[in-house]
């Protein structure tokens, strides 16, 4: 199976559990960037504000096409019980891309399951598999990583 994964990272967390997987699956990976965007204090404020009101923002073009993969997994941080809105730039503009799902979101310790649902929802894909990581998983995150390729392969 051909698989794509597509990620965004503010403070290098889910760049991380990103590069993991890849080393997993030996796959191709995306990362989606906006220039610095969301950097800093303000960014915080920026993010915080534009992901609960469901707003996209400006990325950087991709170079990956999600066409020619069977498989693509997003990765993002939850930004207030959501996806980060670069991430939701990128399905808005590619979901129709996309032939398979799998995502995957880290997080302080809440709004994961929200985060997920509205990917799902963003991408009217069901979703092969799914997983979240809080910040007492990180360090430690092979099990979660083992589960959610298992559902994958
Ligand atoms: C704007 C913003 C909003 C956030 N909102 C949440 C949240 O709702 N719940 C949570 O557990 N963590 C929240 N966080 C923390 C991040 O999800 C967490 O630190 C994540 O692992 C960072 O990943 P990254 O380093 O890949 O950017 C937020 C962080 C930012 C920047």
């Amino acid at each position: 199976m051909k698989t794509l994964i597509v990620y965004y990272s503010r403070t290098n967390v889910t760049k991380g559990i990103a590069e993991k997987l890849q080393k997993e699956l030996d796959c191709d990976i995306e990362e989606i960037t906006d220039d610095g965007k969301y950097n800093g204090k303000l960014g915080f404020l920026k993010g915080g504000m534009n992901a609960s009101m469901g707003r996209s923002s400006d990325i950087n073009p991709i170079t990956k096409n999600p066409a020619d993969y069977d498989l693509v997994i997003i990765g993002t941080p939850v930004w207030a019980s959501n996806m980060a809105a670069p991430v939701f730039t990128y399905l808005i503009q590619n979901k129709d891309k996309i032939k398979n799902m799998a995502s995957f979101c880290t997080c302080m310790g809440g709004g994961y399951e929200e985060a997920l649902a509205k990917i799902a929802e963003v991408s009217c894909k069901k979703q092969i598999s799914t997983m979240f990581l809080t910040s007492k998983d990180i360090e430690n995150p092979s099990e979660k990583i083992n589960n959610f390729i298992n559902k994958i392969e």
